[in-house]
């Protein structure tokens, strides 16, 4: 390949774009697919609910980022803090002795928002990071309570915990097919909580049932003494969304209470608003957890943060005389991050967002519940801005197109063409919209649905 120009103009045409574009790994994605032109969709600008590509066309955001523009884009207020905190201090770490007035507030404010005892927080750029950093504090924790054997992590076929290294040891076994693990051993994944494809005759509280003996006889195989945790999102999101049954997250943590294995929940995507409150543990799914990660919309997107928020019995132990707390990154904390945070949280209380999405929120619901009366919509699940359809070929057995046909892409490809951009998962449609939803845009994404599904449909084979 020529080495590239060095030309960097912002007015680009489409076509400069993705020539220079040919030099950037994109993630999550099948790079012989990308070499095809018209697979990469450049995105210049965003406003609100909306985002704009190359070409000028203007799309709702369905999947708002990447599950992370909670309060829209282009939102005055964060981009004016950012900047004030770049005028007043640009860069400095929270490592050693080191702190700065912006991390110590927004601290201050995560420990005020977060339920029960969770008052001590530690910031990294990503859910990944933020994840990780869990599992590394649980097992110094362990270390330094003199049970260094008590290191094991329960998770669930389904889950998204991140990429690096250790997050996806603990994601689902498919995301990484013909990729490495390093953490070969560490991780169990217990039975996804997938009651469309899992649950087969059983009730909803047989299914619970079911799940919960998956995960006593885990503890029981592996024993409680070389378990240090149970990591699960409160509602399953690259996974498919998966919602578990009523209940599960009460009767895990007190499965896992009972034997003495720390709970983390990871709101990356949860938190701030997309269920209808700043933390979905507590306030819709009745448990406080050990340990909350979370990132994505901490920032609504403005800038890379994430928090992984611990108790006061786990800072405890690791804060003890004698201790070294031995992890962190060069951003932990980044001045202008911490000051979108702050401003973002700002804003979601000031129009008290996270309330107009339990109204708001319930309207989407429903607007795509009703897209299940369609021929290959097999499921309609999740709750608020976090909602996935599933495709089939026949909705009494459940049968899926085979991959090759990949019905959820065909869909999000005939969306995109009509103004929306939803993220196709296999034979799954994603949505995770903004936030700031009104009623209006709720139907235009359901009638965009709608047609889209209805388009692709005729081409399917019979
Ligand atoms: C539930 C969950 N946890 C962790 C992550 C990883 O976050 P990041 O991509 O910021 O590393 C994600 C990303 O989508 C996620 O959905």
């Amino acid at each position: 390949m020529n080495k590239p120009s060095t030309n960097l103009s912002t007015e680009l045409s489409t076509d400069d774009i993705l020539t220079k574009d040919t030099h950037l790994i994109q993630s999550f994605a099948n790079l012989d697919g990308l070499k095809q032109r018209d697979a990469r969709t450049a995105i210049v600008a965003a406003k609100g609910a909306y985002v704009t590509d190359s070409d000028g066309n203007q799309m709702i955001d369905g999947i708002g980022g990447l599950w992370c523009v909670n309060v829209g884009h282009g939102r005055q207020e964060i981009i004016d803090a950012i900047t004030q905190q770049l005028q007043t201090l640009d860069y400095y770490s929270t490592f050693y002795n080191f702190t700065h007035p912006t991390a110590a507030a927004l601290a201050e404010k995560l420990a005020s928002l977060a339920p029960g005892n969770l008052n001590h927080v530690h910031f990294a750029n990503s859910g990944s990071v933020a994840n990780d950093t869990a599992i590394r504090m649980l097992h110094h924790y362990n270390n330094r309570l003199g049970r260094p054997g008590k290191k094991k992590i329960l998770s669930r076929v389904g889950a998204y915990h991140g990429s690096t290294h250790l997050a996806m040891a603990m994601t689902t076994p498919a995301y990484s097919d013909g990729w490495d693990t390093a953490a070969d051993g560490l991780v169990h994944h217990l039975r996804a909580p997938y009651a469309y494809r899992e649950a087969g005759e059983m009730t909803e509280a047989e299914f619970l049932e079911a799940l919960a003996d998956d995960m006593t006889t885990a503890i029981h195989d592996i024993g409680a003494e070389n378990i240090a945790a149970f990591i699960a999102e409160p509602i399953m999101g690259a996974g498919g969304i998966l919602v578990a049954p009523d209940g599960y997250h009460q009767r895990m943590r007190q499965i896992t209470a009972d034997h003495d294995i720390k709970y983390i929940s990871d709101e990356v995507v949860t938190a701030f608003g997309r269920l209808g409150h700043m933390f979905a543990s507590k306030n819709v799914f009745a448990i406080e957890p050990d340990i909350i990660t979370t990132a994505k919309g901490l920032t609504s997107g403005y800038q890379p943060l994430s928090a992984t928020i611990i108790s006061d019995d786990i800072y405890e132990v690791i804060s003890q005389p004698g201790a070294m707390f031995l992890h962190g990154m060069t951003y932990s904390g980044h001045p202008a991050a911490a000051a979108a945070a702050l401003a973002n949280i700002a804003l979601l209380e000031r129009d008290e967002i996270p309330q107009r999405v339990r109204t708001t929120g319930k309207v989407f619901e429903n607007a795509l519940r009703g897209l299940g009366d369609l021929d290959i919509v097999g499921d309609v699940r999740g709750s608020h801005f976090m909602m996935g359809i599933e495709f089939v070929k026949d909705k009494a057995t459940r049968e899926t197109y085979c991959d090759t046909i990949n019905v959820g892409l065909q869909v999000a490809q005939a969306a995109q063409a009509r103004g929306l951009i939803a993220r196709p998962l296999g034979n799954i449609l994603i949505l995770s919209p903004t936030l700031i939803m009104d009623d209006d845009q709720i139907g235009q994404i359901a009638t965009i649905l709608r047609e889209s599904i209805l388009a692709v449909m005729d081409g399917l084979p019979k």
